[in-house]
């Protein structure tokens, strides 16, 4: 199906999200939040008591979870639980579970579901690598550590919650050290993604660069 794929893949808090969103928003196309889907396995896992260690049940997890998407919104078991996969401890335990292949070939077929017309604009780690290597444009957006704890530092004081730039930092790096080195689709850019740093874009230059590409690629 030749359904167009434009995919954002980036470290943590690279703005690969608020990018996606609004590229989606100007194209008309659908979104996958694909980190969504690891956090809400994460999620699950935990209410059912299930370790960040276990493959196996990690993996009958993210197959059997009940998920349904409206909009932005993730609801599981017909609860919205999209508020709680934005916590630290969810997002933490996101990125050990994710590096279990299992889990990664269980949440496969769920990704590519979301490839429908118009058009899909999807982020992640390996959505221009694995899930989408036939995308029609890959860009692969990075941001200095310390510009990227900066925004996470203001998105937590904005909702009132206090928190350290050294602590957060040192959280994202560990993170991205994570994602980088494990053996399967560790994040790393696709070898014909274009390279975009935003520490000094704003979202709306960082939007009309990617629109330009796109258009070039129509
Ligand atoms: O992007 P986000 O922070 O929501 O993702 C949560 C975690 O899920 C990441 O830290 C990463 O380890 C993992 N992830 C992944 N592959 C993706 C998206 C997210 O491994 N495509």
């Amino acid at each position: 199906a030749d359904i167009p794929v434009l995919t954002i893949d980036g470290p943590t808090a690279s703005g690969k999200g608020t990018l996606s969103a609004c590229v989606a928003d100007r194209l008309g196309y659908h979104t996958l939040d694909s980190g969504s889907l690891y956090r809400v396995t994460a999620l699950a896992a935990r209410r059912a008591g299930v370790a960040a260690t276990d493959e196996a049940g990690l993996a009958a997890i993210a197959r059997s979870m009940a998920l349904r998407f409206e909009g932005v919104r993730v609801l599981l078991a017909g609860e919205d639980v999209s508020d709680d996969l934005r916590d630290e401890a969810v997002g933490t335990m996101a990125s050990q579970i994710s590096a279990w292949p299992a889990v990664r070939a269980a949440l496969f077929d769920l990704q590519c579901g979301f490839r429908q017309l118009p058009g899909l604009v999807a982020d992640g780690r390996d959505m221009g690598t694995v899930i989408f290597p036939d995308a029609r444009l890959k860009i692969f957006l990075t941001a200095t550590a310390a510009a990227r704890a900066e925004r996470r530092l203001n998105q937590l004081i904005s909702k009132g919650i206090p928190a350290s730039l050294e602590d957060l930092r040192a959280d994202l790096e560990a993170r991205d050290e994570r994602d980088r080195t494990r053996a399967t689709a560790p994040l790393k850019p696709a070898e014909d993604a274009l390279l975009l740093d935003n520490s000094q874009l704003g979202i709306e230059a960082s939007m009309q660069q990617v629109v330009v590409w796109w258009n070039a690629r129509q």
